[in-house]
């Protein structure tokens, strides 16, 4: 609760409310030139919203379609996700450089100390995201348990292995702490914003991760390959699996549900990015 206590009441209010209680289509990072994108951020009337959705059914077939949406709803998260790069990150991207994370990889200037607050922290929000999997206060969370992508021990053996170099572990710092407390608190009341961090953290990984798992292991480790980078068992069929679980639970929610998952991309980004911020510090 600390964060939203913390936060402006606008704020609040959107941690608080119901998920799909208002449509929220007026976000920069949904595609401008999605059906009912020059809509602001409204609350939908009780009457409105059942005329809503019977008129969104008999113009099914005419209705424009959101980006990927015909392959799966993993796809429609995967545009949003790419927009939000830099060009400097992923050729996709689209974000001006504002942070020095989001400048190219190439270019970084780690050190070990940072690279270890990364770690520590990264390891914070995978053992928070996989005890919720793992609890599973809704039950569409426990389709995700045991789906081999887990983080946590990985970490927990890397970072046994940089002690027995001789390094200093830090405790937890701001960015992860801030993270996991958002997490937990998401995931109680707000599944479909879940879903989006569970996304976007281990898909992340899996791309521009590795990438910076690899350039950093060059440039301070003498090229060793950490754990975080190792799967048990061949990653793309892992991923694979994990889109075919996701597709499979996003089926049954609303367009609503739908975009207002697809709005919380922004906060992974600005979370996940304030971790990554640490690997320069
Ligand atoms: C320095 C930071 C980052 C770099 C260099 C980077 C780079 C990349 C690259 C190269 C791809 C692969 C694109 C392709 O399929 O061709 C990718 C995919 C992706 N990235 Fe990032 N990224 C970064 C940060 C982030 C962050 C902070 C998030 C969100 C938390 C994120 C979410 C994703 C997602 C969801 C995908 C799609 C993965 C898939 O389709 O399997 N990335 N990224």
């Amino acid at each position: 609760m600390s964060m939203a206590s913390l936060a402006p009441i606008s704020q609040c209010h959107t941690l608080l409310r119901k998920p799909s209680s208002k449509l929220n289509l007026s976000s920069s990072f949904i595609p401008r030139d999605l059906p009912f994108s020059k809509t602001q951020s409204f609350e939908l009337p009780r009457m409105a919203s059942k005329s809503y959705i019977v008129s969104a059914s008999t113009k099914e077939m005419s209705r424009k379609r959101y980006p990927g949406e015909a392959k799966g709803f993993v796809e429609e998260m995967r545009f949003v996700a790419m927009k939000l790069h830099t060009k400097e990150q992923a050729k996709e991207g689209e974000k001006e450089v504002k942070q020095p994370e989001e400048r190219s990889v190439r270019q970084w200037e780690p050190t070990v100390d940072g690279y270890l607050k990364f770690l520590v922290d990264s390891k914070l929000v995978y053992e928070t995201l996989e005890s919720i999997v793992d609890k599973a206060a809704f039950p569409i969370y426990a389709e995700f348990k045991n789906n081999g992508l887990e983080r946590f021990e990985k970490l927990a053996n890397d970072l046994k292995w940089f002690e027995e170099q001789g390094y200093g572990i830090p405790g937890p710092s701001s960015p992860g702490v801030t993270y996991a407390e958002y997490l937990k608190q998401v995931s109680e009341n707000d599944p479909q914003a879940f879903i989006c961090h569970f996304y976007n953290t281990y898909f992340a990984h899996s791309a521009g991760g590795r990438m910076i798992g690899k350039k950093v292991a060059e440039k301070l480790l003498n090229n060793k390959e950490l754990e975080f980078y190792k799967w048990d068992g061949d990653l793309s069929q892992l991923l694979q699996h994990v889109r075919d679980k996701l597709n499979k639970v996003s089926e049954s929610w609303t367009r609503e549900e739908k975009n207002h998952c697809l709005n919380e991309t922004e906060k992974s980004f600005k979370h996940s990015g304030e971790i990554l911020r640490l690997i320069l510090s």
